[in-house]
């Protein structure tokens, strides 16, 4: 281990499973090449700070005339859409991030930089202009989807927002292979909401010194290029973090994972779907309803994630018809959340129906586990476009299509059938993913090329 002294990386995560945890895997890569980090996070959606020991974590509350307060509530957040929420978040947490990073700037120990969440946008780089200090973007989505970001003025211009229910099946000229029902749109009241939102976090990301990014070279190619000649800074692609395993530290297990991976141990090789829609995603009931028969219909053993609150209008299993669970017995498996990276290392393992978050794309393609997919709003939709018809590792299996019939089909054609070559090209991909992790990989040059760039900053230390 090298020393850490001078080498003090500032994150600012945005509060969400698909947002927090790859930051604090980036965070994991850099302690392994010598840094120290301090975290600083939002009191809503608050951190265990007993599961990250290794990293410095400062809550950001508003500090007022020497009271301190707390920016926005777990109660005012639940009653908000995402996209309200995040702008509430930015606009929340605007001045305690600002007097935050200027008291971890000017305690003393020299700051090489700021990595904050691509999200934050634009006011998380005039607060690391005023205080004196470089900032970095992570970018925890795919570039591809970044692609389809950054063209919403494009697209808007040439008339294809708000989308039209007619033109959903229209190639996106613009950006092959997209169809329109693929543009990374969330369905709001206020449209206008999203669209400032996208283009603060593609300009706060130009004003950066530098974007790292969740995917590697050989992924995502053209995406990459097209994004780094449009951003016009230096670009990172050193993912898949969480396959840096040697440089992480290992994650705590709690009984109920222990349990799953006990009935994991038990059932057949490549027999398992494992179907989890992501950490934000909400169903209604008949959708909840179409997946429990489809699953069971299946005849495959199957682990499902159902998290409390995702199904709308039930807290929980509540709406399974009376004897259902005891009806499919030890052959299925249904929890309120998964060791997803373990469940999805098991061979035990057959396919993943999911919603395509980035996170859960690239944790499938670096386990070679096919997957059946389901996208449910913005990005989801180009990553599942991309699984299917790109890198050919998955079906889809559209949200309107979820009934138990089609359920069944697409589970048999994955598992049984095999769907056309599908298991041979995850492996292939993974393999892909394994050689850009290697030493002389590109992600791990990039990574090198990375801990030179930050540490070649100009570094600020201000008198206390
Ligand atoms: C959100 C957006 O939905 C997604 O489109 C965007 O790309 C990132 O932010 P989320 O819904 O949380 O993501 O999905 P995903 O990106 O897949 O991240 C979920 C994370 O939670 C994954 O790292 C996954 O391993 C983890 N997870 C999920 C678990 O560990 N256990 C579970 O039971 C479910």
């Amino acid at each position: 281990m090298e020393e850490r002294k001078g080498r003090r990386i500032i994150m600012f995560p945005l509060p969400f499973p698909g947002h927090f945890n790859p930051m604090i895997e980036l965070a994991g890569i850099f302690h392994h090449r010598g840094f120290s980090v301090t975290i600083l996070h939002t009191s809503y959606n608050f951190p265990d700070p007993s599961r990250h020991a290794h990293f410095t974590l400062r809550a950001i509350t508003h500090n007022k005339e020497g009271e301190e307060e707390d920016p926005l509530s777990q109660s005012e957040a639940s009653s908000m859409d995402l996209i309200a929420l995040i702008r509430q978040l930015k606009q929340s947490y605007a001045e305690p991030f600002r007097q935050s990073l200027a008291a971890e700037v000017r305690g003393g120990e020299t700051v090489c930089c700021l990595v904050s969440d691509a999200i934050w946008g634009r006011n998380t780089a005039l607060v690391a202009e005023e205080i004196g200090v470089r900032r970095m973007v992570l970018r925890t989505g795919g570039a591809s989807s970044f692609c389809a970001f950054a063209a919403f003025p494009l697209l808007r211009d040439k008339g294809y927002f708000p989308i039209q229910d007619s033109r959903l099946e229209e190639p996106v000229t613009e950006l092959p292979p997209l169809k329109v029902k693929d543009l990374p749109v969330i369905k709001l009241k206020e449209p206008e909401e999203l669209y400032r939102v996208v283009n603060d976090m593609v300009e706060g990301a130009k004003l950066s010194s530098g974007v790292i990014w969740n995917t590697f070279e050989d992924l995502e190619t053209f995406s990459l290029m097209d994004i780094s000649s449009k951003l016009q800074v230096p670009c990172f692609p050193i993912g898949p973090f969480h396959k840096h395993s040697n440089d992480l530290p290992p994650k705590t297990k709690n009984k109920e994972d222990s349990e799953t991976t006990e009935w994991l141990n038990k059932r057949d090789p490549q027999s398992v779907i494992y179907a989890s829609f992501g950490s934000l995603a909400a169903i209604e009931e008949k959708e909840f309803l179409g997946i429990a028969w489809g699953l069971r219909n299946s005849e495959q053993p199957f682990l499902w994630v159902v998290r409390p609150g995702s199904v709308r209008g039930s807290e929980w299993l509540e709406s399974l018809p009376f004897g259902f669970i005891e009806n499919f017995g030890d052959k299925g498996k249904i929890v309120k959340w998964a060791n997803q990276l373990e469940v999805l290392a098991h061979p035990a393992i057959g396919a993943f129906w999911t919603h395509c978050g980035w996170n859960s794309t690239l944790e499938s393609i670096s386990e070679g586990v096919p997957m059946i997919c389901t996208p449910c709003f913005s990005d989801q939709h180009v990553n599942a476009r991309y699984i299917v018809d790109v890198w050919r590792v998955g079906m889809v299996l559209e949200r309107s299509k979820m009934e138990r019939k089609e359920i069944e089909k697409v589970i048999r054609s994955v598992i049984m059938e095999n769907g056309d070559g599908l298991k041979e090209r995850c492996l292939e991909l993974k393999e892909r993913a394994n050689i850009c992790l290697s030493k002389e990989g590109s992600s791990s040059k990039h990574l090198d090329k990375l801990v030179s760039h930050v540490l070649s900053f100009d570094s600020y230390a201000f008198a206390s």
